[in-house]
């Protein structure tokens, strides 16, 4: 071969991106909080605000000797330790590098050209990229405003049958409505998915941060689908990365394969002080909620305060999914940028998130309550107007 030095041009014709890397979308969440002023109130974030709980802290203090890689399916005590919150055996906890870690692996392992892949609108903006880079096609299942966005199996099963189908995944409660959904849906869908031989995934990551009853969790009611969730929320811990796919371990296989080819296993260090968050998960979660309840109080009360109205609180999350004002529902991207460069809040266009959340705003209350109570007096003005 007669081999000859490139210009960096030629290799940057040569080296094209995969098709298949063309149809994703850069996330315009990161794009709106990242030219955020340093000044701007983050409504807009993600992710718990408070500080990560002691047990997780105290094995990063403490930790001395080697780092090794350890097993790529994942330490054996945190298996254990996830498959007893789901009342699983181990075999069925696989660990995973965040829950988007178990999202993407599942999906690269099942889905592929000519296959569609259900998902929610609004829905979490990873799941449709996810979808794309595994080229397969996201199709929608609308969820109602009038039904406040919850999941509704009736409408999810009518759309099971166009052939193509080939899984599902469902986030109760939701990012970015806090909708959840009744044990006897979530039992509908699986038992509807079964039946199709379709694969379901129950993205729960957010099921311990819920005001009123306890969200229904799939593995307590049926023992067909995969739970996938994390540390990320509700054990205050995003950045550990570590998350899990629960369910039968024929069907988690192939997903520990590519799991094992893109990361080698999950961070050592971090799994060690996710299992002592999953230790102490009691008095994490029930701390956990008692700080989502004073962010959600700020809420409250700065909209009672500054627009005159007395919100619900959602299902679960920490997310308020808020009604635009009338002159925002031409441009609900642009009116999120004026928001951000004008009144100095972030907060994120429900649009992002789908069709169905176009008339929305998604106001994040993970962040401090003051801060929740600062953005709302900033943001109250254009919608008094
Ligand atoms: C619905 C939903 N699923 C999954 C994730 C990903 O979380 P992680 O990978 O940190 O577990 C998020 C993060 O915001 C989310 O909102």
């Amino acid at each position: 071969m007669n081999l000859r030095p490139q210009t960096t041009s030629e290799v940057k014709r040569r080296s094209a991106r995969a098709d298949r890397v063309s149809t994703l979308e850069i996330s315009l969440i990161r794009q709106i909080s990242e030219s955020a002023r340093p000044t701007a109130m983050p409504l807009g974030v993600g992710e718990p605000t408070w500080d990560l709980p002691e047990p997780g802290r105290r094995v990063l203090n403490e930790w001395s000797g080697r780092a090794p890689y350890g097993a790529g399916t994942g330490l054996p005590e945190l298996r254990k330790a996830v498959a007893d919150y789901y009342r699983a055996g181990i075999d069925e906890a696989f660990i995973t590098q965040g829950s988007v870690g178990a999202l993407f692996s599942l999906l690269q392992a099942y889905v592929g050209p000519g296959d569609k892949v259900l998902l929610p609108d609004p829905g979490f903006v990873t799941y449709r990229n996810i979808v794309l880079f595994s080229q397969a096609e996201p199709v929608y299942c609308p969820l109602d405003e009038t039904n406040r966005f919850r999941l509704d199996a009736a409408r999810l099963v009518s759309m099971l049958d166009d052939g193509r189908i080939k899984a599902v995944i469902v986030n109760h409660p939701s990012n970015p409505t806090g909708a959840g959904c009744s044990a006897a849906d979530l039992k509908m869908i699986a038992e509807e998915c079964r039946q199709r031989g379709i694969l379901l995934i129950s993205d729960e990551v957010y099921r311990d941060l819920y005001f009123g009853e306890r969200p229904p969790c799939l593995r307590e009611i049926s023992d067909y689908g995969i739970v996938v969730s994390s540390v990320s929320k509700a054990w205050g811990a995003p950045g550990l990365r570590v998350g899990w796919a629960v369910g039968d371990p024929e069907l988690l296989d192939p997903a520990r394969t590519i799991h094992s080819y893109a990361t080698t296993s999950p961070s050592f260090i971090a799994q060690k002080a996710a299992l002592a968050l999953i230790e102490a998960t009691e008095e994490i979660h029930r701390k956990a909620r008692v700080e989502l309840a004073a962010r959600w109080d700020a809420l409250r009360i700065a909209k009672r305060e500054h627009l005159g109205e007395d919100p619900l609180p959602p299902d679960g999350t920490f997310y308020h999914f808020m009604k635009l004002p009338q002159e925002a529902l031409a441009d609900p991207i642009g009116f999120a940028v004026k928001l951000r460069d004008e009144a100095d809040v972030v907060a994120i266009p429900g649009l992002v998130f789908g069709e169905r959340g176009r008339e929305y705003l998604r106001v994040s209350f993970a962040a401090k309550p003051e801060q929740i109570a600062e953005g709302i007096r900033r943001m109250a003005r254009y919608w008094r107007a």
